[in-house]
């Protein structure tokens, strides 16, 4: 009965992104879907039957994960493989490799594969740009260059709230010291302005300040771009700086820490400890003087408790420990955040918009915040990009504002249909835009309309892309 359905699953698995392949006991490969092939640069059937380092002679017994899960008779998870497919290409994937049983016999072993070859080159290509911004301008240390990749000073953090005044000040004593920061905090609250902010108002602020996200990078490939490499030390690896390098003197911000593989934690606490650091696959080790920011998004105790962050390195990290409050913690802020952001968007899309509303006030007083001050300035940029009004009205609030809330719902006022649906149709319309970097076309096709249409309703809602 169910043999039925599996052509169907086979025809499917030629639809998906991630490469699979199957080899039998003696590692010859049986299966291959397409994604597979096309990574792999192999015809259809051609592979089929033959070995799996016939095909991939750039492999070993002892580099090729499949092979290695048969062997060991593990599974394999989430494991970086570089080599050079048929035509010459690099290729860099990240595997999972799972032995196949019969009973307890082992008759082979399934592999799903994720390319990661553009990736990769996207991440050195950073790497590049940033060495080629950064030689010039900090090989002289002192050269005085506002354009040190930092876009926020503390002028620019806006709140009263008491525990941002404190915040603020103790970010402030912390930039006055090479000691680490370690900040926390939910999405949006602005533990990125308070990074930059620091960097700006130390002594290294003619330095480069580097930015990179933990969570963005599989872990070799993040541990080569940390640290650099050395030409040879695994396939395609060229010398290149790590990040460490490029920072020297200044800032380096390691975003989402607590998504940094365990091992790869425990190799920065080495190089905190001994501010040195040795390129992958190279003997040399190299002084470097980098102050650390890092952050983690989410509950500390959380972060610790389930092992996200290793203990030590959370000791050597928290020296100047700051968690920036949710904006439903702070509300009292709410206000001169608006003014700002309302300031900051009339200035922008030449609008002038004078304030809220007191209903609207209120149900900004009521609501969560979920996306914090980020999603409070989306909403003031999102309405005054699509309207010409000078007071913010219930009715030009998003959708969520109205139907979650309390103070809306209440009354027995309904919105007349024609505004409603107009005010939803400027919604999608200025979103489409928003997700096409303001591409008509593109976002014509986003919203299955035909562009003129699209050119006319934004003339006529008078939307700035
Ligand atoms: N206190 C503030 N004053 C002015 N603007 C702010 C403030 N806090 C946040 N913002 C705005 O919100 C945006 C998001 O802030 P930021 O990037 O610092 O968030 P984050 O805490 O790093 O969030 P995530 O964890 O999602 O990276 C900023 O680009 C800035 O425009
Ligand atoms: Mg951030």
């Amino acid at each position: 009965m169910k043999e039925k359905y599996y052509e169907a699953i086979i025809d499917i698995l030629d639809y998906i992104d991630e490469g699979i392949q199957i080899v039998d006991e003696k590692g010859r490969i049986v299966y291959y879907n397409k994604a597979a092939r096309v990574h792999d640069g192999i015809e259809d059937e051609e592979a089929i039957g033959r070995h799996i380092l016939e095909i991939y002679p750039s492999l070993t017994f002892e580099t090729s994960t499949i092979l290695k899960s048969m062997q060991t008779l593990t599974s394999i998870m989430n494991q970086e493989q570089e080599f050079v497919n048929y035509k010459g290409d690099k290729i860099s994937t990240v595997n999972s490799s799972i032995p196949i049983r019969s009973g307890k016999k082992i008759i082979g072993a399934i592999e799903i594969s994720k390319n990661i070859t553009k990736v990769k080159e996207l991440s050195e290509k950073i790497v590049d740009l940033q060495s080629e911004l950064y030689k010039p301008k900090f090989k002289n240390k002192k050269s005085k260059s506002k354009n040190n990749g930092t876009n926020f000073t503390f002028v620019d953090i806006i709140g009263q709230n008491r525990e941002m005044l404190k915040l603020k000040t103790l970010a402030f004593k912390a930039s006055q010291t090479d000691s680490p920061v370690l900040i926390g905090g939910s999405t949006g609250t602005g533990k990125e302005l308070f990074v930059h902010a620091i960097h700006n108002a130390s002594n290294r602020k003619d330095y480069p300040f580097i930015a990179q996200n933990c969570a963005a990078l599989p872990a070799n490939l993040l541990e080569s771009i940390l640290f650099g490499s050395v030409k040879g030390s695994f396939t395609g690896a060229n010398d290149r700086p790590g990040l460490f390098e490029l920072a020297d003197g200044g800032t380096l911000f390691l975003d989402e820490i607590n998504s940094m593989p365990l091992e790869l934690q425990a190799k920065l606490l080495r190089v905190l400890q001994d501010k040195k650091i040795r390129r992958v696959g190279g003997s040399k080790t190299i002084d470097v003087d980098v102050r650390i920011v890092a952050a983690y998004n989410s509950n500390l105790k959380e972060v610790l408790d389930k092992k996200q962050l290793r203990r030590d390195l959370f000791y050597r990290l928290n020296v100047i420990s700051m968690i920036v409050p949710d904006l439903k913690d702070r509300k009292d802020d709410l206000p001169i955040l608006l003014d700002y952001f309302i300031e900051k968007y009339n200035k922008k899309n030449k609008k002038f918009i004078k304030e809220v509303s007191d209903t609207v006030m209120n149900i900004f007083m009521k609501y969560d915040w979920p996306g914090n001050v980020r999603e409070l300035e989306h909403v003031i940029e999102g309405i005054s990009s699509i309207y010409d009004i000078d007071i913010i009205r219930e009715e030009h609030l998003p959708y969520h504002f109205i139907e979650d809330n309390p103070i809306t719902n209440g009354s027995s006022k309904i919105e007349p249909l024609n505004k409603a649906l107009e005010r939803k149709e400027k919604e999608l319309i200025f979103t489409a835009l928003n997700k096409t970097d303001g591409n008509v076309t593109r976002a014509a096709e986003l919203l299955e309309i035909p562009r003129q249409t699209l050119q006319y309703r934004i003339k006529k809602f008078d939307i700035q892309p």
